[in-house]
C-alpha cells in the first residue's frame, strides 16, 4: 500500500517541499491546478483567494482525483489562506474518503496562525487521527534549513508513526 502526496501551491513554497518530500518517499505527487486559476500577484492575489477561503467556497480542480483504493498514506500540503485551507485542498478533501487512511499535512505560512487551517483538515479528513503536521514559514531553497526536521517527518510517515513538531518553524 502506497503514499500519495497531494498539494496545492500557488507561489511555489509548497512546491519546494512537495519536491523534497516525493523524493524522499519515492511517492506519487498529485499536485492540484484549479480551472480558474488564481492570481498570483497584487490585490487580486489576495482578495479572489482569500474571499474564497474565508467562505469555504468550493473550486472546480482542473486535476482529475485518481482512485485512492491503493493508498494506505495520504499526505496533505497546503498553503494557509485567511487562516485556513486553501480552496483547492479544501475542495479535494470535500470529494474524498480519508477515513481508512493514515493522514499527515504540511502546512506553509507566512508566519500567521496554523492552528485553524490545521483544525479544518482533521475535520475534513475524517481520518481516526492527523498522525502529525509538518509546519513552515514560507520555505525556499535559498533560506532553507530544516532538513532535517523534513527528514524526521518522512521517516514518521515511511514508519506510519506520530509525528510531533520539534522546535520552531
Ligand atoms: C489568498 C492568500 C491568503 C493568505 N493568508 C495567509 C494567512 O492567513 N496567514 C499566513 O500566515 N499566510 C497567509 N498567506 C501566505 C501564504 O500562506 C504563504 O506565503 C505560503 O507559504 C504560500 O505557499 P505557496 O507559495 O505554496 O502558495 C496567504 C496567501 C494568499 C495568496
Amino acid at each position: 500500500m502506497g503514499f500519495l502526496l497531494v498539494s496545492y501551491s500557488l507561489t511555489g513554497h509548497v512546491q519546494f517541499l512537495c519536491e523534497i518530500i516525493a523524493t524522499r518517499l519515492g511517492c506519487e505527487h498529485l499536485p492540484l491546478a484549479v480551472k480558474r486559476p488564481y492570481p498570483s500577484q497584487g490585490f487580486a492575489k489576495f482578495y479572489r483567494g482569500g474571499r474564497d477561503a474565508t467562505f469555504h467556497w468550493p473550486v472546480r480542480l482542473a486535476t482529475p482525483i485518481p482512485d485512492l483504493s491503493s493508498f494506505s498514506t495520504v499526505i496533505i500540503a497546503t498553503p494557509v489562506w485567511a487562516s485556513t485551507v486553501s480552496p483547492p485542498i479544501d475542495s479535494f478533501l470535500r470529494k474524498v474518503d480519508l477515513s481508512q487512511k493514515k493522514v499527515y499535512v504540511v502546512i506553509s505560512c507566512s508566519g500567521g496562525d496554523t492552528r485553524r487551517c490545521q483544525q479544518r483538515i482533521h475535520a475534513l479528513a475524517k481520518s481516526n487521527g492527523v498522525l502529525g503536521s509538518f509546519l513552515s514559514i514560507d520555505p525556499k531553497e535559498e533560506t532553507w534549513e530544516r532538513d532535517a526536521q523534513l527528514a524526521s517527518f518522512c521517516t514518521a510517515v515511511m514508519q506510519g508513526t506520530i509525528y510531533e513538531e520539534e522546535g520552531s518553524v
